[in-house]
């Protein structure tokens, strides 16, 4: 049977093996906030303020991300342990996110030692990215985790993100705290929205807009 063909070429089918048709798919009338490419292009930054560095995982870190899973308060908030191997692929990963453009991960450490890590989950099409962090119990309360977010945020405002948003349970009064002080608006609930080891939780939702002054007279 002839194949039918349209000007341009073989019809292409919107609608992939998994039976969905993804948005990605079918044209837009909207150019992505940021060019695909841009920037895995370059190298995973290193950003510093003081004593707190953000800079890309190495294997060397395994041991401590272990660690950092067995804080109560870290299993509590992500839901999870880590044994040294997933260690291992939890920092593959991290690399992996960077080349392919989905997110950025980053070690934070606080006078030359492993103090946390904060990730921005990508959406580049759309210009939002989403955020997550922890801080190892011996390096709370310094407001390292405030001064991290607002490292990564300004980095990914300054490449061409519009819009970086985060969640936390509403049980977690020090994670509101944090997105507060970084000048993350709240902006609502989302209830029940995550199921923890002791059940469902509301979320807060708060997020930062990339405020582009309008260029003067
Ligand atoms: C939440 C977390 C990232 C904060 O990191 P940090 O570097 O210690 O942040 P800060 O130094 O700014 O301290 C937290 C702030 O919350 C406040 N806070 C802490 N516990 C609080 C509580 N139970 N109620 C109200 N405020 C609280 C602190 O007083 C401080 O605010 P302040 O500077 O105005 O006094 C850290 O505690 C952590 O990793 N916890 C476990 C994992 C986690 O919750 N991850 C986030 C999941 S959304």
């Amino acid at each position: 049977m002839r194949e039918l063909t349209s000007p341009a070429g073989p019809a292409r089918s919107v609608v992939r093996a998994d039976g969905w048709c993804h948005a990605s798919d079918v044209p837009s009338f909207v150019s992505p906030a940021i060019a695909p490419g841009s920037l895995s292009s370059t190298a995973q930054p290193v950003l510093s303020v003081g004593s707190v560095q953000l800079r890309p995982w190495t294997g060397d870190d395994a041991s401590a991300v272990v660690a950092a899973y067995q804080e109560p308060a870290i299993q509590r908030w992500h839901a999870r342990s880590m044994t040294t191997e997933e260690a291992d692929e939890w920092i593959t990963a991290a690399g992996a996110a960077w080349a392919a453009e989905t997110g950025a991960s980053w070690a934070i450490d606080h006078d030359g030692a492993l103090a946390g890590r904060m990730t921005l989950t990508f959406h580049l099409a759309d210009g939002f990215a989403t955020a997550a962090y922890w801080i190892r119990a011996h390096a709370r309360g310094r407001g390292i985790a405030p001064q991290a977010l607002g490292m990564a945020t300004d980095w990914v405002f300054s490449v061409g993100m519009h819009r970086v948003e985060l969640e936390h349970s509403t049980m977690n009064a020090a994670s509101c705290r944090v997105a507060s002080k970084v000048g993350f608006d709240a902006e609502g609930t989302r209830r029940e929205s995550v199921l923890h080891a002791d059940g469902w939780h509301d979320m807060h939702v708060h997020a930062k807009i990339h405020d582009v002054q309008a260029p003067g007279p």
